[in-house]
């Protein structure tokens, strides 16, 4: 019987099923994984598994969908959550492209991309934490960007994907601030994860020197380990792949 679980939302993403297989090889930990379909997920053979692994399904990300996840969630309460990734994010699409002047922007794409980029993990953060509260040490992560940090924009460009980060961040630092009275035992991280060689970055790797574009394997690992390590402390963090922080 393991004594904790952890969770992966938006568990179809790259990084998101190497964390998960990651801690299928290593950890004695159940895990929980929500998504809108895993496909092609590289969870490992039943034979060098771990933990036990555990499938929510959404139908999408809108408020209803979260709550029916939450209800199927409580089913599993056999053992504290003590982590949860939310990898939730887009910077492209067949209809959206990030902008590169203000020409390109387009009003249904930033709505599009500050949905599930900033307003779906809100509503993890909030639906998510009455569940959470309690004694148990809960490490929660959430997939930002370096680019959402307002102090170190010098580039421009990728106007919606720039500001859902940002949004994202403020988020974080905000809920932090009230789980500091209300749930002490969470500890909200913004990480960037670094150029990742994932279905998001594929159309913008060629800039990228061979050194600065991770795997998915390398990114989880690092994670991991970054998580191990940081402290409860009642505030935020915003973190990069090394665990240096970012100014917001
Ligand atoms: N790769 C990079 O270079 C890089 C750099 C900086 C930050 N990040 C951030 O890291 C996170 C993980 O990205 P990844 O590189 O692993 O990308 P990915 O493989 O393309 O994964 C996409 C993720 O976004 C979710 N998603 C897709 N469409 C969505 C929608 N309409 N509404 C809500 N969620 C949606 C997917 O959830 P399902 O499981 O439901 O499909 C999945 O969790 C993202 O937040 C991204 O912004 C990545």
């Amino acid at each position: 019987m393991t004594t904790e679980q952890t969770l992966i939302i938006g568990a179809n993403s790259d990084i998101g099923k190497a964390i998960a297989a990651q801690i299928q090889t290593s950890e004695n930990t159940d895990l929980i994984l929500i998504s809108r379909g895993l496909a092609n997920s590289n969870l490992v053979a039943s034979e060098t598994i771990k933990a036990k692994v555990t499938t929510i399904t959404v139908a999408n990300y809108q408020p209803e969908s979260i709550e029916k996840a939450i209800e199927q969630l409580v089913q599993y309460n056999h053992a504290p959550i003590t982590r949860v990734f939310v990898c939730n994010g887009i910077l492209h699409s067949q209809n959206i492209k990030p902008e590169k002047r203000l020409e390109d922007f387009d009003a249904q794409a930033f709505i599009d991309v500050i949905t599930s980029n900033s307003l779906t993990p809100m509503l993890w953060i909030q639906k998510l934490t009455p569940l959470l509260t309690g004694k148990s040490p809960c490490k929660f992560v959430l997939f930002s960007a370096r680019v959402g940090s307002i102090s170190d924009n010098r580039l421009g460009g990728w106007y919606s994907y720039r500001a859902s980060k940002a949004a994202l961040n403020m988020m974080v630092k905000t809920a932090a601030i009230e789980l500091a009275r209300r749930a002490k035992n969470i500890k909200l991280i913004a990480f960037h994860p670094g150029t990742t060689d994932t279905p998001l970055s594929k159309p913008f790797q060629k800039n990228v020197p061979a050194n600065k574009l991770f795997t998915a394997e390398f990114v989880a690992k690092q994670l991991l380990a970054i998580v191990e390590e940081t402290p409860l402390d009642q505030t935020a963090s915003y973190l990069d792949w090394q665990g240096d922080t970012i100014n917001w």
